[in-house]
């Protein structure tokens, strides 16, 4: 078979790959979302559940999608044709990788204005506005927040601006160099705010929630909130991870690289729940769910705590790097795409940066000035958060599988991944029988298929 090369280059090493890869899982997700389904699920025996998912749907998947980008050597739309071609396949196949763009840019356009979000709080728990305030007063501020357009503007600006300028200096010089900072910062930051939490807070308390197994609570409806959260924490079902694979040097182990991956983001969740339920205990809080928990109980805690003004703000920092090398994953296939077209990047990161800045405006006006208008029930931000998490992710998913499972020849899979025969072939069975079928739960679930596992009340199913 031939071999392709990259035309954005590559990662300059195995550790570069794996901290670049790391932040683009790293993300809101892990920060708010795995801590309060923990807590609410059975605590420990959760996490047990949740570590098989990632590891029989979430790792095979994850594979998949590296193995896809490093053999077609380009964005999502250009792998899938490269491949096409090779393995003798329909050309069609180029449209789940464009759909696979798409969905990242409308996903990047809400991301950012909660990330903005987290950059007012940052602000403000620095100058100490959350400082001995009641939660109702701050619930308060978070819909004062809201109200004004102007300021989510501004953060959102901010925000799309940081984005742009990596993803356009290129994988090495933009990509690379803010992993191999951030993504460090934001493990130490994570680390710190633990410690600090299990010192000030209810650490026996904490503990407890997250961890005592409570084998009775899981149903079928836990499992399925364990797999879906397991897609949407790897960032896979977008061609992400396609799009970072294509500058994956040749000689690198995919499966190994894969372990640490899921490692670090599994670890990056438990230290954020440690971080987060300490102090909401100490300050006997309720330990409740969506973007009430980071946006109006937390700050209270803060607000209540022994420094708590500049630990409140390293939180948010944290936060906001979190969804900074997120957003950066999400831009980079789309502007690659262009790249491969013929664009300039620097021209290219602009045009698709406007574009999701643009998109961006509606998410904002809908909190706010059109807040009364509603879209199939939904207001714009609900009904983006609907389309793509909900129906366009676990879609675009089990393409991937379908594509890599049964359309390229097993020899092809084989040379890419180099493994073992006998892992070999558990890899390609749980991803021709086991990976579809899951990702067909999470798709009947999310569509309301399957009754009493989506919980519609809930805002955020991105964050
Ligand atoms: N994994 C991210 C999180 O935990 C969210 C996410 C989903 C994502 N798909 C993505 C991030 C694609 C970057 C690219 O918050």
């Amino acid at each position: 078979m031939r071999r392709l090369k990259s035309i954005h280059g590559e990662w300059s090493s195995r550790g570069a790959f794996f901290l670049a890869a790391t932040g683009a899982v790293v993300g809101l997700g892990n920060i708010w979302k795995y801590p309060y389904i923990a807590g609410q699920n059975g605590g420990g025996a959760f996490l047990l559940l949740y570590l098989l998912c990632l590891l029989l749907v979430g790792m095979p998947l994850r594979m998949a999608e590296l193995l896809l980008g490093r053999r077609g050597r380009g964005s999502p739309p250009t792998a899938f044709h490269e491949l096409a071609v090779d393995e003798g396949r329909w050309r069609a196949w180029a449209a789940v990788g464009v759909f696979a763009v798409v969905a990242s840019l409308l996903i990047l356009s809400f991301y950012s204005v909660i990330a903005g979000w987290g950059l007012d709080y940052m602000w403000m728990s620095a100058v100490g506005s959350y400082r001995g305030q009641s939660e109702s007063a701050i619930q308060g501020v978070f819909s004062a927040l809201n109200d004004e357009p102007w300021r989510l503007l501004m953060w959102h600006t901010l925000f799309m601006g940081m984005t742009t300028a990596v993803v356009s200096r290129g994988v090495q010089r933009g990509l690379e160099r803010v992993a191999r900072v951030f993504v460090p910062v934001l493990f130490i930051l994570l680390a710190v705010l633990g410690l600090y939490a299990a010192v000030e807070g209810n650490i026996v308390k904490a503990v407890h929630y997250l961890f005592t197994p409570d084998f009775a609570a899981l149903n079928g409806k836990v499992v399925l909130i364990a797999l879906g959260h397991a897609f949407f924490t790897l960032s896979l079902g977008m061609g992400t991870m396609m799009a970072y694979g294509a500058y994956l040097p040749e000689d690198v182990s995919i499966l190994r690289v894969s372990v640490w991956i899921v490692l670090a983001d599994t670890l990056a969740a438990l230290l954020s729940g440690i971080a987060i339920y300490p102090l909401v205990f100490a300050g006997n809080l309720p330990a409740m769910q969506g973007p009430g928990l980071i946006f109006t109980v937390l700050p209270t805690a803060y607000g209540h705590a022994k420094y708590g003004d500049a630990f409140g703000a390293l939180f948010y920092m944290a936060l906001v790097l979190a969804a900074w090398t997120s957003a950066i994953a999400l831009l980079e296939p789309g502007v690659a795409w262009l790249v491969e077209r013929g664009m300039a990047r620097a021209k290219a990161a602009m045009v698709l940066g406007s574009v999701v800045w643009f998109l961006g405006l509606m998410t904002i006006l809908s909190f706010n000035i059109w807040s009364g208008v509603l879209i199939l029930g939904h207001s714009w931000f609900g009904l983006l958060d609907m389309l793509t998490g909900n129906l366009m992710l676990p879609v675009i998913g089990l393409l991937i599988v379908v594509f890599v499972g049964w359309m390229v020849a097993e020899r092809s899979l084989r040379q890419e991944l180099q493994f073992r025969r006998g892992v070999f072939r558990i890899w390609l069975s749980v991803l021709r029988y086991v990976t579809p079928v899951a990702m067909l739960l999470v798709l009947l679930n999310a569509l309301g298929l399957i009754r009493g596992a989506y919980d519609g009340s809930k805002p955020i199913s991105a964050g």
